[in-house]
């Protein structure tokens, strides 16, 4: 009896293929474009008829490098995730993650376990000022090129460099870096799912017009403004700009429901009176201007001393009578002595009263307002003085997104229990954001951030003071706000997730998994061990969790079985054992494991030299007993 070995043509072996997906989607659309496997375009083509553009010019978006951008973004990742527990706070515990790396190649391999799962995206891409570094991808080998730009390794070309606006392609190489990433973001989105983008003026164009391709012109939600700075400084030649946008799409309108967002102050200081049926409200005019003929808006009310009373022309009441008296069963219509108000008599004479209904402030929220509120979202100076008393009064990071911004954007997204993205996570606002939030509504929402180690210059105060490279900025930020709620609030903080699962990217712990071509001539003489010499056997899981597209945060419990280390992830829904030399005493103390857990679907993985031969079929009969049938080894 054998083991199936996991190769490196296995599907598991790879992050999720996109292109693969595709095709199978088309194939199942339209079984007759199938020959012998392949698809006929030409009859495709026949069946789409009408529907397809053959005119040399229509309107379309594109740029210089485009069709590689869309094949970057199908291309699977050979990568891995590395866990790293010592910078990492409750690892056996919390679902929050920090991931270190380039954000393509971590969107890649999230995509097998996070696909339709992530509920709201924020991101704040650079904007392209001229000034700004803009991540160059190198399709051949985006790992070796990240290690490189990290300073991992040496490189010979200053990778480090800015986009400048004097480049011919200063466009397209912004373009070009963001296409695949928020095409891959897309597919993390649940249906109801939402994402925001970051935008200055030099791209929002661009992004308008890229974001309407990838998540469809239907799914636009709204361009936001923020007005982000009161202007000051030195006087510009032209305009004080003094507002930025953000961009929102849904992955599926139909699915995303009512959104609310607190009320502004001065929206909420209007509701000044009070009841007991609702609390506090206001009193809205209940006759108002309209020149609309409807009569089911013009019917005659009796006012308190039973004078009847009917709208001028050119007004109308707010609600047909069925509604009306609704309110007034449920003391909401209040009636107020006056001469010159909008309402007739029934003798056509100017009544002596006019009607208002009452207001409820409720839970003080409303519509989102495209302009945002500025007395709630804040100015730019406030997310980065916010960081610099964080960090002792030290400016480690300009720019700081400001926080109650990004708490606004939760307000209108996230229920009880949702996982907030950001993909270019700087110095961690919204990971703050998801707690603060959390904290203060006493939900359980997770974030994940990702950030590149991008080395912070040495005549910064950052570099001075240690933080090396960004991410460090912002793990320690996290760091900082969990010790401020335990400080200032601990009853609240025993019930929250307070830790954060530190993962950094790096090449396949697997040799024959390395997706790194320079490396396949070594490789040919590491038959002895499949594993790399310099990683640990935390390093594998994770790397199986990706691959078989599990929760990288899912509970992992660890025993010793006959001096074997042996991994339970998810309640023993999968098995792991790297261990040399294993007997099927293992393999049976696998089996009794699985049944103290009774899961659903259980899966074991070995290494494959971890047995002699004899031991190995022992274990494979072993474990059938037991019910396990998917048993594997790499
Ligand atoms: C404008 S900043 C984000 C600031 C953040 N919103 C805040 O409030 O602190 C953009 C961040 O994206 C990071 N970044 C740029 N390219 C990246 C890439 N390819 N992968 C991951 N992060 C990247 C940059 O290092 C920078 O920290």
């Amino acid at each position: 009896m054998s083991i199936d070995k996991i190769t490196s043509d296995d599907q598991l072996s790879h992050s999720k293929d996109v292109i693969q997906e595709n095709i199978d989607q088309l194939k199942k659309l339209f079984p007759e474009i199938v020959s012998e496997g392949k698809i006929d375009f030409k009859t495709l083509q026949q069946i789409l008829g009408e529907e397809i553009e053959d005119e040399e010019e229509f309107y379309r978006f594109t740029w210089a490098g485009k069709s590689q951008a869309r094949k970057e973004a199908h291309k699977p990742s050979t990568g891995t995730l590395r866990p790293c527990k010592e910078e990492s706070l409750d690892w056996d515990t919390t679902q929050n993650l920090y991931i270190e790396g380039d954000n393509l190649e971590v969107l890649k391999l999230l995509q097998k376990s996070y696909s339709g799962k992530i509920k709201m995206i924020y991101i704040d891409p650079p904007y392209n000022t001229g000034k700004d570094f803009v991540y160059k991808d190198n399709y051949k080998d985006n790992l070796k090129n990240y290690q490189e730009v990290t300073g991992q390794i040496d490189s010979e070309g200053n990778r480090l460099s800015t986009n400048s606006d004097s480049d011919g392609r200063f466009h397209s190489n912004w373009l070009n870096m963001m296409y695949p990433r928020l095409r891959l973001s897309r597919n993390l989105l649940k249906d109801d799912g939402v994402i925001f983008v970051s935008i200055g003026d030099d791209e929002y164009d661009n992004l308008k017009k890229v974001m309407d391709e990838i998540f469809g012109e239907i799914n636009f939600i709204s361009n936001f403004i923020w007005n982000c700075s009161t202007g000051g400084g030195i006087r510009p030649k032209h305009v004080n700009k003094t507002h930025e946008y953000l961009l929102m799409y849904s992955r599926d309108k139909n699915s995303l429901l009512q959104l609310n967002a607190p009320l502004s102050k001065s929206a909420t200081e209007q509701y000044r009176l009070s009841d007991d049926f609702g609390g506090l409200y206001r009193e809205k005019d209940f006759v108002f201007k309209n020149s609309s003929t409807n009569i089911n808006q013009k019917y005659f009310i009796e006012c308190p001393d039973g004078e009847l009373v009917t709208p001028k022309d050119g007004y109308i009441y707010r609600f047909i009578k069925p509604t009306f008296d609704e309110a007034l069963s449920e003391n909401k219509v209040v009636f107020k002595k006056s001469t010159n108000g909008p309402l007739l008599n029934n003798k056509g004479e100017q009544s002596g009263w006019n009607i208002y209904i009452k207001k409820y402030l409720g839970d003080g929220k409303g519509s989102p307002l495209s302009i945002l509120p500025k007395d709630i979202v804040g100015l730019y100076n406030n997310g980065t003085s916010l960081v610099q008393n964080l960090f002792d009064n030290n400016r480690v990071f300009e720019n700081v997104k400001s926080l109650e911004l990004i708490i606004y954007l939760l307000e209108m997204i996230l229920g009880e229990d949702d996982v907030v993205l950001d993909f270019f996570s700087g110095s961690s606002t919204s990971a703050h954001a998801v707690l603060e939030f959390n904290r203060r509504n006493n939900k359980i929402s997770k974030f994940f951030q990702v950030q590149l180690p991008h080395p912070t210059e040495s005549n910064t105060i950052a570099y001075k003071l240690g933080y090396k490279n960004i991410s460090e900025i912002g793990k320690e930020r996290i760091r900082r706000v969990v010790e401020k709620i335990k400080e200032t609030n601990p009853d609240k903080s025993v019930n929250m997730d307070l830790g954060f699962k530190v993962l950094k990217l790096d090449s396949s712990n697997i040799k024959s998994w390395d997706g790194n071509p320079d490396n396949l001539e070594s490789s040919l003489f590491d038959s002895v061990s499949n594993i790399k010499s310099d990683r640990s056997e935390e390093d594998v899981l994770y790397e199986i969790l990706l691959k078989y597209g599990l929760d990288l945060t899912l509970p992992i419990e660890e025993r010793d079985i006959q001096g074997k280390k042996v991994f339970n992830v998810g309640m023993g829904s999968l098995f792991i054992c790297l261990s040399d030399d294993i007997t099927s005493k293992v393999a049976e103390g696998i089996g009794e494991w699985k049944e103290e857990c009774d899961p659903e679907v259980c899966r074991v993985i070995f290494k494959d030299n971890g047995f002699t031969d004899v031991e190995k079929t022992n274990s494979v009969q072993i474990l059938k007993r037991f019910g396990i049938n998917e048993i594997r080894s790499i």
